[in-house]
């Protein structure tokens, strides 16, 4: 029987306290379990949560191979968690239940069917177009992830070989994950929104010689021709050495209603369309392959404050146990009689999470979405939860704040009974949005639960346990079970009780990174160098004197763009590449709905030629290099950059310049090279600003 919190290990005082952790005030205050505050009658009260809590921290293989128990696993080591975090004492390294044996795959689709779940609903797919709806049992998608595994060996892929996948948010997507992981491949999943540059450099840098496609797909009632897009892609891969030997292609418009005119025809070859090559592999036998428990289960792509985006390596047993817990526990999960959403695409790690692994791992219902929530209009999102009685959601505050401008009977028409969680994540969650979504969407009977986490970490780190601590606007929010978060001061120090620092963890947990793909040391250099001994998250974070976390942003060069990261440094290079340009500076600047935007400053030898083409053609280029996405609101002309005298660019400045503050704001400007040129920065300020 699953159940969520109920795994209460023998709690022994003795290590209760060998750890203490900083929840003083709150512990002191909630002694005992009278003294709880409970949120809903079931739920267990706050000092479960930190005896939960303080248990995780002092025995974490117990802990943690408890949980790992109630999944299958072929053969179980007697090893827990080992890591090193230091590299001044050895390699820095994670592993869990090391040398014991499994399969992903098997865990969701198998381990359930055997459990009896196998006739039950596992995707609800909802289309871009409102009425596209189809939906999959376990047993049926079971028999689609045989099949195409079989394909998959056809084509020669083996165990730690790599796969592409290219896929828009279609029953296909999880299918070619769990393929790849029913038979050891290693899939490495390229958001749909990405350019043939970026699918091209993914594809290098990770190796991959197999790639999943699709014909293409509507975004709204836009086209997004994506097999043109892979073939681009392959053609640039040439160009760079990199030869991806076999493409699958599944022809998805033929079941789709159109909802704009087709851009381009897909050209698909007999050989790369994906039913012939089921059809052709039937005899094919592909088993499923038990796995190393450190075996990689998948590679993510994230970008870096410098250089070329991040793989970030998963491996199977410590992932699939994060998945498993961390779903459970975030969102109260009652697979019985949940209808389970989760709006991220699988091009992002919540997609890989809390979209595909966490969910199935648990035999939950869920509504995969290919759509956005503007089409056909902004009430599709509640429409949908009311048309399958959606009991939890997971989303963005970029979605709640691009539908809270409309008016509220797109929400109120539509019901929303069920509805229990609604759980965010991406960017801190702000007030107006967070009143919205308890008041309009929620009708103050819902949990507002905000998650902090990252690709790296694969599992939620800090969230609001609404199932053990009361609810208040805007909580902080709590770490999850196992995580130890620390904050420290600027010279490295740990700073106990309230403050503001930056953002570390102190301790390995099962689902987190365990390299860089290629580049162990860029891993340790990035994670690990800044801090020796912690895990470095890039994010700075106030706790207040009840343990509660508060993240306050990046303290690195990468901004947050509706959720998503993009690197100041990658933007910056792709519109160097215009020709005319002299030098570029890119900084994030707030926006309305996706919380920031990149806002660039260019330099061209000459002032007079600084043209809505030129801005236009530097859109072009960014949008083919990286995507849409990391296309600026404004490109300003700057016949000059700040810089200090060693060369740095004084993004400070910009950044005023960018936030429309005034010029007299700036600051202390003596260090700088040429002062002159901060005035002409203004100067040259949109006047819409
Ligand atoms: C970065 C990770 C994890 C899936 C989505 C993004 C920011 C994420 C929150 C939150 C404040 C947040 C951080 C983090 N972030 N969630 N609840 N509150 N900031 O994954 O692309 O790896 O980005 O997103 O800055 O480091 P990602």
């Amino acid at each position: 029987m699953l159940r969520t919190l109920r795994l209460i290990p023998t709690l022994s005082r003795a290590n209760m306290h060998s750890t203490a952790h900083n929840f003083g005030a709150a512990q002191a205050r909630l002694k005992e379990p009278e003294d709880c505050l409970a949120f809903n009658a079931e739920f267990p009260g706050p000092c479960h949560y930190h005896q939960l809590y303080e248990e995780s921290l002092a025995n974490p293989d117990t802990f943690w191979t408890n949980i790992a128990s109630q999944l299958h696993f072929k053969h179980k080591s007697d090893k827990g968690l080992e890591y090193n975090f230091d590299q001044r004492k050895g390699d820095v390294f994670v592993k869990f239940m090391d040398g014991s044996i499994t399969n992903v795959a098997f865990n969701c689709l198998e381990r359930n069917i055997f459990r009896g779940l196998g006739d039950k609903i596992a995707y609800k797919w909802e289309g871009n177009a409102d009425g596209d709806y189809e939906s999959i049992t376990y047993n049926e998608l079971r028999t689609k992830v045989v099949e195409f595994s079989r394909v998959l060996k056809n084509r020669g892929v083996k165990k730690g070989d790599v796969v592409g996948i290219y896929l828009p948010m279609i029953v296909e997507l999880p299918i070619a994950m769990l393929a790849c992981a029913r038979i050891g491949a290693i899939h490495s999943v390229v958001f749909a929104g990405f350019s043939s540059n970026a699918l091209a450099e993914r594809l290098r840098q990770s190796g991959a010689k197999t790639l999943i496609t699709c014909d293409g797909f509507y975004r709204g009632k836009k086209h997004i021709p994506l097999k043109s897009i892979a073939d681009e892609a392959l053609m640039i891969c040439k160009n760079i050495n990199h030869s991806v030997e076999s493409t699958i292609c599944f022809e998805h418009l033929k079941r789709v209603t159109a909802t704009g005119a087709a851009s381009e025809v897909a050209v698909i070859n007999d050989e790369e369309n994906w039913d012939n090559a089921v059809a052709d592999s039937k005899e094919v036998s592909a088993p499923v392959e038990w796995c190393q428990a450190e075996d990689p289960l998948f590679i993510l792509y994230t970008s870096g404050s410098t250089g070329a985006p991040k793989g970030i390596v998963h491996t199977n047993a410590g992932y699939m146990t994060s998945a498993y817990y961390s779903m459970q526990v975030t969102f109260d999960a009652k697979p019985e009689t949940d209808v389970y959403w989760c709006m991220a695409d699988c091009g992002w790690i919540t997609g890989h999470t809390y979209a595909v692994y966490g969910p199935l791992l648990n035999g939950m219902t869920s509504v995969l979405f290919e759509g956005i929530p503007s089409f056909p209009d902004y009430s599709r999102t509640w429409k949908i939860v009311d048309k399958h009685q959606v009991s939890k959601l997971y989303t963005s505050p970029t979605a709640v704040r691009s539908m809270m401008a409309h008016p509220d009977h797109m929400v109120k028409d539509y019901e929303r009974s069920k509805l229990k969680v609604i759980g965010t994540v991406g960017e801190p969650m702000n007030p107006c949005a967070w009143k919205w979504l308890n008041e309009v969407v929620g009708e103050k009977a819902c949990a507002i639960v905000d998650t902090y986490w990252q690709t790296e970490t694969g599992c939620h780190l800090l969230t609001s346990h609404h199932t053990a601590v009361p609810q208040q606007s805007g909580c902080g929010n709590l770490p999850f079970l196992g995580i130890s978060p620390q904050l420290l001061d600027d010279n490295g120090k740990k700073i106990r009780g309230e403050g503001h620092g930056t953002l570390v963890v102190d301790r390995a947990w099962p689902g987190m990174m365990r390299t860089i793909w290629g580049d162990h040391k860029r891993f340790i250099d990035a994670y690990f160098s800044p801090y020796p001994g912690y895990y470095f998250t890039g994010d700075g974070a106030k706790r207040d004197d009840e343990g509660h976390y508060w993240v306050t942003g990046r303290v690195d060069d990468l901004m947050n763009v509706s959720g998503h990261l993009l690197s100041t440094a990658e933007i910056e290079a792709a519109i160097a590449s215009h020709p005319m340009v002299v030098e570029a500076a890119v900084v994030a600047t707030s926006h309305k709905v996706k919380g920031q935007t990149p806002y660039a400053f260019v330099t061209i030898p000459d002032t007079a030629k600084f043209s809505d083409k030129i801005v236009n053609e530097m859109k072009a280029i960014i949008r083919k290099k990286i995507g849409p996405i990391a296309v600026p609101d404004i490109i300003q002309f700057a016949p000059g950059l700040p810089k200090t005298r060693s060369g740095k660019i004084v993004r400070r400045i910009l950044r005023k310049v960018a936030d429309g503050e005034k010029e007299a704001n700036l600051g202390d400007t003596s260090t700088l090279t040429d002062e002159t040129v901060i005035h002409e920065l203004w100067v040259n300020r949109p006047i819409k600003l």
